[in-house]
């Protein structure tokens, strides 16, 4: 056996293995573990469970968002109603050269608006898959150059898409809204909204067909000469008493090219004619429910039971006017009020028909929350905790449009194998007030 000295400690080589020895104690001296033990399980035990209590609520919160973003990852949100193309036309009068979209666009775009609600970076971060654009000819251009308008915001949409090849895909179809969120880009698709974008022709209905349009909302805020609108004022100011038979002839004639009726915007009378007509599922592109909020531009009751039959879909609007009204109203709106609707429209119509049309860029109070596109995934988390399954989720996200989409386009060709393109004239004395209406005889 060899022992060393120093100050510091002590060694011993016994056997060719060195063991350790603290300096002044004793080789054999066994340290009190157990008691030791006893203090360092006690402390942890502590220690875990403060964590553990001090962790767990936003833990909980994390997992729900968590889900959503999963979710959103699965399935397209594809949002029923979005008026950038508008607000780009407030703001730079379309000249896309002017403007670069894929920088925040909160400091730049204002107009109307108190901020804009939209650019590619919120998109991307409310992870928006697939976005139906609004082609919108104001109502003050009734009568007048309607049609002009409504091309030039179909117009600015299909450049903004080529603009920016790598963040939006032009699509018409549900096919082409995978293919674009599989790429990784928006699937973005054209809607007009308002009947007078028409100028009363079905000839115009046709060319916005061919351009890639695939909704028309009968009627924007005014009434057109063969479909009654809600006006929006809170009491119905009719002219037609729903929809003329020029009215349900536009219905045909949209069920037979294969494009959806957006019957947001219009008066309870014409949601009810264009049910009775229809021979397809039907959307309302961004109405919410008049049960919680008697809004006239929300989906009465009797219309959500229609919903069942008609298998169409009722996309819910965010704007704070729309979802928090009426006698219930409270002073603040947010994210629980637009849950609300959702709860209601399922509740009542049923999960199959339910869907999202915030309406961005084309409402000016959007409530807390969800204050621009970025924040959907807030929304899914407030559903997600109300205990909507994944099921259900995605058939809202995306998968009740999509269906909806799919069975207007089956329509339309079963409708094309056996019917020509209708070629019906407007009665002239329907459009007897249009003092810019060239006839020729
Ligand atoms: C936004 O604008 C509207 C109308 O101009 C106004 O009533 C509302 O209070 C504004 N909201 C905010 C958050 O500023
Ligand atoms: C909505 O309800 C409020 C309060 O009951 C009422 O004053 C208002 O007239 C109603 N609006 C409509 C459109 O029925
Ligand atoms: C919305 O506001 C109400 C109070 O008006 C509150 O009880 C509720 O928790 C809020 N919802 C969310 C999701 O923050």
């Amino acid at each position: 056996m060899v022992a060393g000295n120093t100050d510091a400690v002590s060694f011993s080589v016994k056997d060719s293995r060195i063991r350790y020895i603290r300096p002044g104690v004793d080789p054999n001296f066994k340290p009190r573990w157990r008691f030791r033990t006893k203090y360092v399980v006690t402390f942890g035990v502590l220690l875990v469970s403060v964590v553990v209590v001090a962790v767990m609520v936003p833990l909980e919160l994390v997992t729900h968002l968590d889900r959503a973003h999963r979710l959103m990852a699965e399935v397209p949100l594809v949002d029923g109603h979005n008026d950038w193309p508008w607000v780009i036309y407030q703001n730079v009068q379309n000249r896309l050269s002017q403007v670069n979209l894929a920088q925040d666009l909160r400091p730049l775009f204002k107009a109307w608006l108190n901020v804009s609600h939209t650019d590619i970076p919120r998109l991307r971060e409310g992870k928006v898959g697939a976005q139906f654009w609004v082609a919108f000819p104001h109502c003050d251009s009734q009568y007048k150059d309607a049609v002009r308008w409504t091309l030039a915001q179909i117009d600015v949409i299909k450049r903004f898409v080529e603009k920016y090849p790598d963040v939006f895909q032009l699509v018409t179809t549900s096919e082409g809204i995978w293919d674009a969120f599989r790429a990784g880009k928006i699937g973005s698709l054209i809607a007009v909204e308002g009947g007078h974008g028409l100028g009363s022709s079905l000839a115009s209905l046709r060319m916005f067909y061919d351009l890639g349009a695939r909704y028309l909302t009968l009627t924007q805020a005014c009434n057109t000469p063969w479909a009654d609108s809600s006006l929006e004022t809170g009491k119905a100011n009719p002219e037609h008493n729903g929809l003329t038979d020029f009215g349900k002839l536009v219905v045909q004639e949209v069920n037979r090219l294969g494009m959806m009726v957006d019957l947001s915007h219009v008066s309870f009378k014409t949601m009810h004619d264009a049910l009775d007509v229809t021979l397809a599922p039907v959307i309302f592109s961004h109405s919410s429910a008049y049960a919680l909020c008697n809004h006239t531009r929300n989906v009465p009751d009797d219309v959500l039971e229609r919903m069942k039959d008609n298998k169409g879909v009722v996309m819910v609007n965010f704007y704070n006017p729309y979802v928090n009204c009426g006698p219930n109203k409270t002073p603040v709106t947010n994210i629980s009020h637009v849950a609300d609707h959702c709860d209601y429209i399922r509740r009542v119509a049923g999960e199959d028909y339910v869907g999202i049309g915030a309406d961005y860029d084309g409402v000016n109070e959007v409530p807390v929350g969800l204050k621009d596109v970025s924040k959907y995934p807030n929304l899914i988390e407030e559903l997600i905790v109300r205990g909507w399954t994944d099921d259900q989720i995605k058939k809202l996200l995306g998968l009740n449009i999509m269906r909806v989409m799919d069975k207007a386009a089956e329509v339309g060709r079963m409708l094309r194998e056996t019917m020509e393109p209708l070629d019906d004239i407007i009665p002239e004395q329907d459009v007897a007030n249009q003092a810019c209406r060239t006839v020729r005889t």
